[in-house]
C-alpha cells in the first residue's frame, strides 16, 4: 500500500511589511481574503497557535479539524484538538488527513508558528495586502528565490476590504 503524505501548506496574509497582525488581531479588514481563506482551508485539518485560537471570532472555525499548539498542560479549547508542539500537530492533521482523503493540511498562524514550521512547508497561500499597517507580528522572510509562483490574482478592494490585495500561490521551487 502507497501511504500518501498530505502536503503542508501556510495559509496567510502579509503587508508589504511583512506585517500580519496587531494586538492580537488582523491589521485590516478583507471580507475577500477571508471567503478565500474558508475556500482553501474547510474540510482540511488546521494548525493554529493558541493566540490565533483565542484571537478567532467563532470558535472551532466549522468542517476542519481546528488542531492548537500551547505548552501550557490541561489548556482548555473546545471543539479542537490541542497539542504540545508543532510536530504533534503534524502527527494529528497526518492522521485526520489520511482519514478524510485529503491531500494537503493548512497552518494558519500566526507568527510564531509559522516561524516553527517554515522549513516544512511546500505551499504558500499568500496574500499580499497593499498596506504597510503598523503590527507586532511578522511573518519570516520569503526567500522568493526558494519558490516558484503558481498562481497570482490581483485584486481591487472590495467593499467590505480596507485595501486592494494581490493572491499568489507558491511552490517550493
Ligand atoms: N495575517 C494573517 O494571515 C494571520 C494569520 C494568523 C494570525 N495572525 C495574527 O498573528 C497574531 C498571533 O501570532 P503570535 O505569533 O502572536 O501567536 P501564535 O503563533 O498564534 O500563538 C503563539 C502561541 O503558540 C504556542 N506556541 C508557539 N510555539 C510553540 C512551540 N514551539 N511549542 C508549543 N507551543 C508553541 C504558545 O502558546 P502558549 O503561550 O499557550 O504556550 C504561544 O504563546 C495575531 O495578531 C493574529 O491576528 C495573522
Amino acid at each position: 500500500m502507497v501511504t500518501i503524505i498530505p502536503r503542508i501548506a501556510f495559509v496567510v496574509a502579509r503587508g508589504a511589511n511583512g506585517v500580519i497582525g496587531a494586538d492580537g488581531d488582523l491589521p485590516w479588514r478583507l471580507s475577500s481574503d477571508l471567503r478565500r481563506f474558508k475556500a482553501i482551508t474547510t474540510g482540511k485539518p488546521i494548525i493554529m497557535g493558541r493566540k490565533t485560537w483565542e484571537s478567532l471570532p467563532r470558535r472551532p472555525l466549522p468542517g476542519r479539524l481546528n488542531i492548537v499548539i500551547t505548552r501550557q498542560a490541561g489548556y482548555q479549547a473546545e471543539g479542537a484538538c490541542v497539542v504540545p508542539d508543532p510536530g504533534e500537530a503534524m502527527n494529528a492533521a497526518f492522521d485526520q488527513a489520511r482519514q478524510d482523503r485529503v491531500t494537503e493540511v493548512c497552518v494558519i498562524g500566526g507568527a510564531q508558528i509559522y516561524a516553527a514550521m517554515m522549513n516544512l512547508v511546500e505551499r504558500l497561500y499568500l496574500t499580499e495586502v497593499d498596506a504597510a499597517p503598523e503590527g507586532d507580528a511578522r511573518l519570516p522572510e520569503i526567500v522568493e528565490a526558494e519558490w516558484r509562483e503558481v498562481a497570482r490574482e490581483a485584486h481591487p478592494a472590495g467593499e467590505r476590504d480596507d485595501h486592494a490585495f494581490i493572491l499568489r500561490t507558491l511552490e517550493r521551487a
